[in-house]
């Protein structure tokens, strides 16, 4: 590798460990990047009513299916699921084999990045 070209890798890495070391110090309730995927059918802000999908708001401890004026599917309604970090990662992963038949258009993901976002989701409370 030219001399140049080092030097070049050496002050990109510098700038990634730059950038590291600022998301390290961001807050803790920075959503992963994929959360926009999300909030193309959630709102996730205290007090914002449903859209496609239930407001996430304090999604963290409530029971599947119970977010005032939101129009569940009869699966999430009568699914006896109370969300928690581990819940709602086996759900973002494979929505349809955790709640059978529930009507949210999405076909999940990897478990670590359903992790990200659970964890963060977690955070989502009064
Ligand atoms: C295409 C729209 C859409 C997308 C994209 C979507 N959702 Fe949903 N989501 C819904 C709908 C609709 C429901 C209600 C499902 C039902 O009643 O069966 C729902 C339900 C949920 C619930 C259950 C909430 C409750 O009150 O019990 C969680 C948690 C959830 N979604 C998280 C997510 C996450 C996290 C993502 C991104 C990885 C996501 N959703 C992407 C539409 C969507």
């Amino acid at each position: 590798m030219p001399t140049r070209s080092i030097a070049a890798a050496a002050s990109l890495l510098a700038a990634a460990l730059t950038a590291t070391a600022a998301l390290a110090q961001a807050p803790a309730a920075a959503p992963p990047p994929l959360f926009a995927v999300c909030q193309s059918c959630h709102e996730s802000t205290a007090g914002a009513g449903p859209s496609v999908g239930p407001n996430l708001f304090g999604v963290g401890g409530r029971k599947a299916g119970s977010s005032e004026g939101f129009d569940y599917s009869d699966a999430m309604k009568g699914s006896t699921i109370v969300w928690s970090a581990d819940t709602l990662t086996a759900f973002i992963t494979d929505p349809n084999k955790t709640i059978p038949g529930n009507k949210m258009d999405y076909s999940g993901g990897d478990p670590a990045t359903a992790k990200q976002i659970a964890d963060y989701l977690m955070t989502l409370k009064p």
